[in-house]
């Protein structure tokens, strides 16, 4: 059994009152909190091994090196990557993505064109980029495709949902046959807590040889992960969802996919020759890794790993879904409200709104009273289009919250909406 108490002991930031409350933190899936290993780990770096790497020849600097690799190579195996050098460091989720966006455009524009294509071939041929998200998208996996379709007068494709924020697989199916360059799409939804069928999905876009991108920024704290087992052709995620710090996190790719990708950004250490004339790349990963990185993040990314993989990751997800269960479960009993997402297969958190209610008037109160949650679009604005809302108070559970935390929480939201009404 996981012994919550132990584990919210490694995370000081919890044991704090907030407006003479304990802090009740539900703000999960926008970051969570990190374990005092995590941030030891990055302190030690810069007290003791602080120093650029792959450039040095001096001990500080392949010291430094080392332990970046090394890191690199947990998380490979953290994510089942067949080789360490499927994994490129990145900024997050975000950074991952416009990588992706970008590469893929390039790559799209030098297989389309010849320099003797006429203008009316050009544009036949731009008409026919095409990618495919799917409507519950974070605006993180949906504005980077569509900027990159729209340069090229190409097309987005959108997978709908239906009330419950299930996907529609038929559709997805019909939409696969119009052939899209590119499927990316959330493992799970940062709105709906929708767990979507990647692996199906990723079965599916291949039978139409459709590379797949999924976006796993919700899911890798939660679940374990396996990317040879989805066979997903790339796996995108932030470190500051999954206890590492800000300013880290990865995209894992297919070598074969990596290698025909042109690189993203251009500099320092990602090339291999340069004269004025020509400049050759690096091999992978460094191929996508232009200039310094965030060595000490990196270093913080690799202990937040190790913690988790600490742990019995299924009575983790266990606990988590109590958390979800147990707060479904007494919200249900409020007057007026209504859930946002309510797929039967969903990871741990909840999405609501009440009936007179703004979203953003139920949040900042109940902040008042120690529960922090997250109000608003939470960066998905066509999901709150489609659901014909303004927004959704949204609570989030990691494994350090409780039950108890989930009394408070209830108690405190129906206390605002008596006071809103
Ligand atoms: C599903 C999903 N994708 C992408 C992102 C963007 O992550 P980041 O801001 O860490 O780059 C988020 C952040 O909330 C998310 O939930």
């Amino acid at each position: 059994m996981l012994d919550i108490s132990e584990i919210r002991a490694q995370f000081p930031v919890l044991d704090q009152q907030v407006y003479g409350k304990p802090l009740v933190y539900f703000d999960n899936a926008a970051t969570t909190q990190k374990p005092l290993c995590v941030i030891e780990r990055e302190r030690d770096y810069y007290l003791h091994e602080n120093c650029n790497i792959h450039r040095g020849v001096h001990y500080l600097s392949q010291k430094a090196t080392e332990a970046y690799e090394h890191a690199r190579q947990t998380v490979a195996d953290f994510v089942h990557a067949k080789e360490a050098r499927e994994i490129i460091f990145t900024r997050g989720t975000t950074e991952s993505l416009n990588l992706l966006a970008t590469s893929f455009e390039h790559l799209f524009l030098s297989t389309f064109h010849s320099p003797l294509s006429t203008d009316s071939q050009l544009s036949t041929l731009n008409s026919q980029l095409k990618v495919l998200v799917t409507a519950m998208e974070h605006h993180s996996n949906l504005v980077p495709w569509q900027q990159m379709v729209q340069r090229h007068n190409g097309q987005l494709l959108v997978v709908p949902m239906d009330d419950k924020g299930v996907l529609d697989l038929e559709r997805y199916e019909e939409l696969l046959k119009e052939g899209p360059k590119v499927v990316s799409i959330a493992h799970i939804s940062n709105v709906l807590g929708t767990i979507n069928p990647v692996k199906e999905m990723v079965a599916m876009a291949h039978r139409y040889g459709i590379p797949v991108v999924v976006d796993g920024a919700q899911s890798i704290a939660h679940h374990p992960i396996d990317v040879q087992d989805l066979d997903c052709d790339f796996f995108v995620f932030s470190g500051h969802k999954m206890y590492a710090p800000m300013g880290i996190g990865g995209l894992y790719g297919k070598a074969e996919w990596l290698e025909k990708l042109p690189p993203y950004q251009f500099g320092g250490e990602m090339v291999d020759t340069v004269s004025f004339e020509k400049t050759t790349f690096n091999v992978l990963p460094y191929k996508f890794e232009a200039g310094t990185p965030n060595v000490g993040a990196a270093l913080g990314q690799e202990t937040a790993v190790q913690f988790l993989q600490s742990l019995d990751r299924k009575e983790v997800e266990t606990h988590e879904n109590q958390l979800l269960q147990s707060a479904i479960q007494q919200l249900s009993a409020i007057e007026g409200i209504r859930f946002i997402g309510e797929a039967e297969n969903r990871s741990g958190l909840v999405s609501f709104i009440i009936d007179g209610i703004h979203p953003y008037d139920l949040g900042t109160l109940i902040d008042k009273m120690g529960v922090a949650v997250r109000t608003g679009h939470h960066c998905a604005e066509p999901v709150m289009t489609r659901f014909g809302i303004p927004g959704t108070v949204r609570a989030s559970f990691a494994m350090y919250n409780t039950l108890e935390e989930v009394d408070v929480f209830v108690k405190a939201v129906l206390r605002a909406a008596t006071m809103l009404r």
